[in-house]
C-alpha cells in the first residue's frame, strides 16, 4: 500500500544515524529552521529513549521518528496529541498489516494482539512545540529480558515493508487527527481513542513512581487522564503511570 502525501503538509529530514530523533527536532526548533509538521526520521538511534526514563533500542529496519508540532502556547493540552498519534499509528498500522489486533494501551503505546509494537514519548519546547517521538519495531523487537511487558515486531506478525512505508502510512493518518484538535480539542480524540483501547471496563494494575493502584479502567477525563475505580474510593484520576493487564 502506498500513501501519497502532498510534500507541502510536512517537511521530511531522513536521517542516517542519530542520538535520538526528538534532540535533532529540538535542535532544529531552536535554531529558527524548522516549520509546523516537519518530520525528522533515523535509520537507527545511538542515545534513543522512552518514557520514564527508559532507553529505546533502536536498530536499523525499525521507525525512528519525531514529529515538531506547533503548539503555540497550548502547553496544557499539548499531552492530548499522544492520543492522535495513538489512535494514527492504530489506523496506519491496521491498514498495513491485516489480520492483526492493534490497540492503544494508556497513555501513549500501541499493542498488536496484545503486544508492545510501538511507543511514544512527547517532549515539549517551551510553549511553542511540541515534539512527538514515535517508535515502531517494524522489523526487531527489544530482547524481553528485564522487560515487564510482552513485545513483538510487524515483522513477526507477517509485515514485510519498511520504516517508511510505516511513516507515511502513520503521517496521513496523523494530519487529519492534529487538524481537527485544532479545530475542537480533544473532544475530537477522546472517543476514537477509547474505541481502540485495551482493557475498556477491565481489572487494570496502575504502576505510579510509589505506589501500584488496582481496580477497573473506566475511561479517560476530559484531559485524557486514565480514570480508575477502586473498590470504596472515590474514582481515580490517574496522570502519569504503566498499565498492567492482568491475565484473567
Ligand atoms: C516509550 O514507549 O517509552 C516511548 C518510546 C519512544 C521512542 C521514540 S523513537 C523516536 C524518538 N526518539 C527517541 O529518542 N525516542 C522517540
Amino acid at each position: 500500500m502506498v500513501f501519497d502525501l502532498d510534500p507541502a503538509l510536512f517537511q521530511h529530514i531522513a536521517l542516517d544515524e542519530a542520538g535520538s530523533t526528538n534532540d535533532e527536532a529540538r535542535r532544529l526548533a531552536l535554531s529558527g529552521a524548522a516549520a509546523d509538521c516537519l518530520v525528522v526520521t533515523a535509520v537507527s538511534q545511538t542515545k534513543g529513549r522512552g518514557r520514564r526514563g527508559r532507553v529505546w533500542i533502536s536498530p536499523p529496519g525499525n521507525l525512528h521518528l519525531s514529529l515538531l508540532i506547533r503548539i503555540d502556547g497550548q502547553l496544557a493540552q499539548a499531552a492530548q496529541l499522544g492520543f492522535a498519534a495513538s489512535v494514527a499509528v492504530v489506523d496506519a498500522l491496521t491498514q498495513l498489516v491485516p489480520g492483526v489486533d492493534f490497540r492503544c494501551k494508556w497513555p501513549n503505546d500501541v499493542l498488536a494482539d496484545g503486544r508492545k509494537c510501538a511507543g511514544m514519548l512527547l517532549e515539549a519546547i517551551d510553549s511553542c512545540w511540541l515534539v512527538l517521538g514515535l517508535g515502531v519495531d517494524v522489523v526487531a523487537a527489544p530482547p524481553p529480558d528485564g522487560l515487564v511487558y510482552p513485545v513483538t515486531s510487524l515483522a513477526e506478525l507477517g509485515f514485510a515493508g519498511s520504516a517508511d512505508q510505516v511513516m507515511r502510512a502513520f503521517v496521513a493518518a496523523f494530519l487529519p487527527r492534529l487538524a481537527e484538535w485544532r479545530r475542537v480539542g480533544f473532544v475530537a480524540l477522546r472517543q476514537p481513542w477509547l474505541d481502540r483501547a485495551r482493557g475498556l471496563g477491565a481489572q487494570v494494575v496502575v504502576r505510579l513512581d510509589n505506589e501500584t493502584l488496582c481496580g477497573t479502567f473506566l475511561g479517560l477525563d476530559a484531559d485524557g487522564a486514565l480514570l480508575l475505580d477502586q473498590p470504596g474510593q472515590p474514582i481515580r484520576p490517574v496522570h502519569a503511570g504503566d498499565v498492567f493487564f492482568p491475565p484473567v
